[in-house]
């Protein structure tokens, strides 16, 4: 906490110093019962350095995850779980915001009717089936002037698939990453992305711990929002 609170001391001249940067972290989770839910394996990590690195470059930052992470000093970090209350946080954070970084593994779909009792195992039946719904992307709700930047994790065709969501979600930038590649998968604490912007440009860098990738990504977020 101590050498936390230095480097934002030290950071407040930083190039990011009088930005807001709104950062969302971990694998959302949607509850089928009061026992169970559904969710993915993000960590958090990236997210979690996203928002070190940030603080360390003098910004204002809101950390909005969904992963169990020790307090941040020098940041806001909240704590939510569905998608419906990452969306709610996310958004309210993006009141004055310069930038929003989703790395957060949002869920897709939810279950359709969340049971107010344990489902109960049935006897016979080797089966259960289990309806979805599709939640909203909100990341088309952030308000104008807030650059976007996303994460696209992929195990196949990463940069056609990376392209198509930069158009699709109106992103200035994209980290995407293959995550069947060795030390670019869940929970590692190094990654390698490739950062793509919305011209069709892309920056492929090597294999790195997350925070140095962070610290590009905010490199170029820096540049654009100068
Ligand atoms: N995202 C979001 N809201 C959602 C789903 C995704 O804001 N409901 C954001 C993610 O945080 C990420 C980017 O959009 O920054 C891409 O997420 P991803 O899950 O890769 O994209 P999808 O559009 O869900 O595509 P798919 O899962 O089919 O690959």
């Amino acid at each position: 906490a101590l050498l936390d609170h230095l480097r934002q001391v030290l950071g407040r001249n930083g190039d990011l110093a009088g930005r807001k940067v709104v950062v969302s972290a971990g694998g959302t989770s949607e509850p089928v019962d009061p026992v169970r839910v559904i969710t993915n394996r993000s960590s958090g990590k990236m997210g979690r350095a996203l928002a070190e690195a940030a603080r360390d470059r003098g910004a204002r930052v809101v950390l909005v995850t969904a992963a169990d992470m020790p307090p941040l000093a020098g940041a806001e970090v909240l704590r939510v779980d569905t998608v419906a209350s990452m969306r709610s946080a996310v958004l309210s954070a993006c009141e004055g915001a310069d930038a929003v970084i989703m790395a957060a593994a949002v869920s897709d779909y939810r279950p359709a009717e969340v049971s107010s009792q344990k489902v109960k195992k049935a006897d016979g039946a080797g089966r259960l089936t289990l309806e979805l719904v599709k939640n909203d992307d909100f990341m088309l709700e952030i308000p104008e002037g807030v650059l976007r930047i996303g994460f696209a994790a992929e195990s196949d065709n990463v940069l056609e698939n990376a392209r198509a969501k930069v158009r699709k979600k109106g992103l200035e930038l994209i980290a995407a990453n293959d995550i069947t590649e060795e030390g670019s998968g869940f929970g590692v604490d190094t990654n390698r992305v490739t950062i793509l912007d919305r011209h069709g440009n892309a920056e492929c860098l090597p294999l790195m711990s997350k925070f140095d990738a962070a610290h590009r990504i905010l490199d170029r977020i820096a540049k654009l929002l100068r």
